[in-house]
């Protein structure tokens, strides 16, 4: 099933989805009705994000939560642990260690911003995983999650159906749905943005007209199954900022048929139609938008997520890299694969970079005089994808981002050696 926001109706079993009303007085063999909503009830048409669900038991049969007491490094706004800090940070990519570590227990947040009770801003973490959740499930009340694999495949056991997502696809994971991380072929990291604010959806076109960049066609929703297991499952559940813990007597993932517009969805970035220019002068990075999520100020986006695909590059007279920027929105890159434009060296897959509002930055040394130096005929990027999440709220690190030994104390010694330019004499 191919859109995304479209609705869907999907069966596990023929004849469990009701027909023409959503809760009738006996649902198909006794399942249980339950709607999930991703929107206020009030929301307008066109935001509105809700699906129901028909399932074995209801998801409310559960007993008390306790709070989640292992080893966790999971936080959540308002992050205020450490000072925000101007200075532009760099991190080299987390390691494995040789204990036992799921998705959930490799989740660590780098940063974050706004305000998980007020429902803005986000929370930005990385996962390494050497191994499977085990009868257990994770769920988010916090905030919708944007999943972006670097190493390793994930296949993503929700009560909706089943994902798989490999590095250069994205996965989505609605608020409020429990789901199991699998790891498909070893060792698996990534980026997860942790949205707060309203849902992400597709960037409006413009002038563009109506096809290009991520096109909804291309962000798949599974179809419904389930699971008939009667063992205990555990759910760790975060709800604000804390993660929680409780014990069913069953698997969650009882979810016979479902239908409605608020699905987890795959996408995949090689689908990206890129747009650039064909004449001069390198576009805002804007242009390279998958998918966003709007604040209440005209064009100002709660978290935008941005890519930077293969592509060729042909603008004549013009510094193709990146230019020097200082931005009012405040930039966190990772990088999926291949080598980043602007960057020589330093900035490698599963690493990451913080660039806060109207911190300074753009190409280093060596990237940007290989750009003047270059002969300007038609060049295609091959073999990366760098990415960003772009916010307007600051982001603000966390205090283990700030005192891991993966942080490079020598980010800044990227941007030192510039030549000075050189002016005509002039006579005072
Ligand atoms: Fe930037």
């Amino acid at each position: 099933m191919t859109g995304f926001g479209n609705h869907f109706a999907t069966e596990a079993v023929a004849g469990a989805l009701p027909v023409g009303r959503n809760s009738p007085q006996h649902a198909p063999y006794g399942l249980y009705a339950e709607q999930l909503s991703g929107t206020a009830f009030t929301a307008p048409r066109s935001e509105n994000r809700r699906s129901w669900l028909y399932r074995m038991r209801p998801s409310a049969g559960h007993p008390p939560f306790a709070l989640y007491e292992r080893k966790c490094l999971v936080r959540s706004g308002p992050f205020d642990e450490v000072p925000a800090t101007p200075n532009r940070l760099r991190w080299d990519a987390p390691g494995f260690g040789d204990a036992p570590v799921d998705f959930v227990d490799g989740l660590v947040t780098y940063a974050g911003n706004g305000d998980v009770a007020a429902t803005t801003g986000c929370a930005i973490h990385l996962y390494a995983a050497n191994q499977s959740m085990i009868d257990r499930v994770y769920c988010c009340a916090d905030g919708e999650l944007l999943i972006v694999p670097q190493m390793g495949s994930l296949r993503i056991v929700t009560e909706m159906g089943v994902l798989t997502a490999a590095p250069l696809q994205i996965a989505i994971v609605p608020r409020g749905v429990r789901f199991r991380v699998e790891l498909s072929n070893g060792p698996a990291r990534g980026y997860v943005c942790e949205n707060y604010g309203a849902l992400f959806r597709l960037p409006e076109l413009g002038p563009i007209g109506s096809n290009g960049l991520a096109n909804p066609r291309d962000f798949e929703a599974p179809a419904a199954a389930f699971e008939d297991v009667e063992r205990p499952v555990e759910i760790v559940y975060k709800f604000m900022g804390r993660l929680w813990t409780t014990v069913l007597d069953h698997s969650p993932f009882d979810v016979v048929a479902w239908h409605g517009n608020l699905t987890p969805a795959r996408y995949d970035l090689r689908r990206f139609n890129a747009m650039n220019t064909v004449s001069f002068d390198h576009p805002d990075p804007s242009i390279f938008t998958v998918l966003t999520s709007p604040s209440d100020m005209p064009g100002t986006a709660n978290i935008d997520f941005v890519i930077f695909p293969p592509r060729w590059m042909v603008a004549e007279d013009t510094f193709r890299p990146p230019w020097f920027h200082r931005n009012v929105m405040s930039e966190f890159m990772g990088l999926i694969e291949g080598v980043y434009d602007a960057k020589a060296d330093g900035f490698l897959p599963g690493g990451a970079s913080l660039h806060n509002r109207m911190s300074a930055h753009g190409p280093d040394v060596a990237s940007y005089e290989q750009a003047i130096a270059t002969d300007l005929a038609p060049h295609r990027i091959e073999d990366s994808m760098a990415f960003m999440f772009e916010s307007r709220h600051v982001i603000h690190p966390t205090r283990w981002a700030m005192e891991t030994p993966l942080l490079q104390g020598d980010y800044d010694e990227c941007w030192t050696g510039f030549a000075k330019a050189r002016l005509p004499d002039i006579e005072s």
